[in-house]
């Protein structure tokens, strides 16, 4: 096989297989029969249930009869691919085939039985991928004489639209069966991402970020989940683009059942590692039968598969007898690590409501002391800096807060302050007609907790090589509709700022969930970019 392969591959890389096996007709396998013989390469479709076979090959007929009339696809692709794709009865007709993917129920033991069948009908040189998206491709290769043509091919749903694909290196898997699924790949217009037979491969591992440590700060009370929902999708802007969907709208979305049990899974694959740890709130729903969408309520109610508001919370304004209580703001010293655009848009904000900046290195009687912490909390931050508490208010200021770049603004007050310095800040900051999120005292807000913890798992993952960093940052930009990758937001938001959050977490809460990546302390400490790879003396 590997001479094969590598000779073919050398010559004319799309052309390594001729004849593509697949097996599971389901939601999976449909869609990558259809991108395969899309292309003209000879696919058969097997499932052991004949209705589902039918079901699916009119599926992928309809399906190109529609891209047709829409003018996505010639007459003659069409024709090519409906002349490729063929429907195997029986297995056994599968027995030519130099690639089989399977795409059948995610158990280990009916995978590793379905390999050993094929293993005794396939010629030795032919690949077997497997579409797992949580079992360990070296488990199901154990069982086979030939181990070394196993790797895991992890597409995404709907196959066709999302354009990225996990190749699986497990332990034994030569590396000309990888480069020939990388070429098949590209031959069928996705991007391939090469990384390691660890649990959740990139996509879902790099997921353990922005939902549980929304679900972290919501345990906490922080904000309710509307308010965090939306800090999420408006605050976070990287080059103009955000979240499509609130962290909470998005689990109602892909059902808890279906999310839960994934972070479970992750969690315990990496033997209890804190980063990773799920959390009660969705284990409560889960056990309620709260799923999110489809069962009509999870994080929101649905009627009539509509979403239903929940209230934005309401911030107290101040009277007109309070309006002259103070006009006075004093700004703290920021952490080295913020940029000089934080300070320089607080002074024009504070300026434009009509408020005093004092300048000076100490607060006056009457100021207002303005706060914008890097992962430490309102309260710890006055505390260290020495400030009275019941004067601090904080602000977040990780992403611009000027009112034509976000109208949606987070306070934190400290456990001690005031409702007078509350009423003056709330004056200071919805002055311009933006609105505010009040949030419990948390070290980092909410931008910033959940941030740096998508970019600190993806630096652990470049750590532990799990992929290329250039690979990570593409998987997750495609494969879970990021604004851009989590190594390259880290380098927009900055690693030094990235570290001063993951630092001040981590000292906050002594938790080793918050301990920062060596990945990201070596580069943020360098002034390295979060995309350098360490030079290979090999
Ligand atoms: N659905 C997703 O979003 C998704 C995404 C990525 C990966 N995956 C993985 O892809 C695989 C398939 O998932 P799906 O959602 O398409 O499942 P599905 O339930 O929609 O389809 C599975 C199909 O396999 C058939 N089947 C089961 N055992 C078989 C056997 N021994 N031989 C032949 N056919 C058999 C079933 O009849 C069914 O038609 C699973 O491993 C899953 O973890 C799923």
């Amino acid at each position: 096989m590997n001479q094969e392969l590598s000779s073919q591959h050398q010559t004319c890389p799309s052309q390594i297989f001729q004849r593509v096996g697949v097996v599971g007709a389901g939601a999976m396998g449909r869609g990558i029969a259809q991108i395969i013989a899309q292309v003209g390469i000879v696919t058969l479709l097997h499932d052991s249930d004949r209705k589902a076979a039918l079901a699916a090959q009119a599926s992928i007929l309809s399906t190109w009869a529609m891209m047709q009339e829409k003018g996505r696809l010639s007459a003659q692709q069409r024709d090519k691919g409906q002349a490729s794709l063929r429907l195997a009865e029986t297995i056994e007709e599968l027995a030519d085939c130099d690639l089989i993917i399977e795409a059948i129920v995610e158990r280990l033991d009916v995978k590793q039985a379905l390999f050993r069948q094929l293993e005794g009908l396939v010629a030795t040189t032919s690949v077997l991928a497997s579409n797992t998206s949580s079992l360990s491709v070296a488990a199901m290769a154990s069982c086979l004489k030939h181990p070394e043509r196993v790797a895991g091919y992890h597409f995404f749903n709907p196959v066709p639209l999302m354009k990225i694909v996990e190749v699986v290196r497990a332990a034994k898997t030569d590396d000309k069966v990888v480069e020939a699924l990388k070429a098949l790949a590209t031959t069928v217009g996705h991007r391939a991402v090469v990384c390691g037979d660890t649990p959740g491969f990139i996509v879902n591992h790099a997921g353990r970020g922005y939902g549980p440590e929304s679900l972290r700060a919501l345990g906490e009370a922080v904000a309710p989940v509307q308010v965090i929902d939306r800090i999420l999708r408006e605050q976070v802007q990287f080059e103009g683009q955000g979240f499509k969907l609130g962290p909470f709208e998005l689990m109602d979305l892909t059902a808890i059942d279906v999310s839960h049990p994934v972070m479970e899974s992750i969690y315990h694959q990496y033997y209890e590692e804190a980063r990773y740890r799920p959390s009660v709130l969705t284990a409560q729903r889960l056990a309620a039968g709260l799923f999110g969408r489809k069962t009509g309520e999870g994080f929101y109610r649905y009627v009539d598969s509509k979403k239903q508001a929940l209230s934005w919370p309401v911030i107290e304004v101040l009277s007109e007898e309070h309006q002259s209580l103070c006009s006075r703001v004093w700004i703290a010293p920021m952490v080295k690590a913020q940029p000089s655009w934080v300070l320089e848009s607080l002074q024009q904000l504070i300026a434009e409501a009509g408020f005093t900046c004092e300048s000076g290195s100490q607060a006056s009687n009457e100021a207002l002391m303005v706060l914008c912490p890097l992962g430490e909390d309102a309260s710890s931050m006055a505390y260290r800096l020495g400030l009275d508490a019941r004067r601090c208010v904080a602000i977040d200021c990780l992403f611009p807060f000027g009112w034509k770049q976000c109208s949606l603004r987070s306070l934190m007050a400290t456990v001690a302050t005031t409702r007078d310095s509350m009423l003056a800040a709330n004056k200071l900051f919805s002055s311009d007609g933006a609105t505010l999120a009040l949030l419990g005292d948390s070290p980092g807000f909410i931008t910033q907790r959940v941030i740096a913890m998508i970019v600190s798992i993806a630096c652990d993952m470049a750590q532990q090589a799990v992929a290329l960093p250039k690979d990570i940052d593409d998987a997750v930009r495609i494969g879970l509709g990021y604004p851009m990758g989590p190594l390259s937001m880290g380098d927009a938001i900055g690693p030094e700022r990235m570290l001063a959050i993951m630092d001040g977490l981590y000292a906050s809460t002594q938790e080793p969930r918050y301990r920062p990546s060596l990945w990201l302390r070596r580069r943020a400490q360098l002034g390295l970019s979060l995309r350098h790879e360490t030079v290979s003396f090999s």
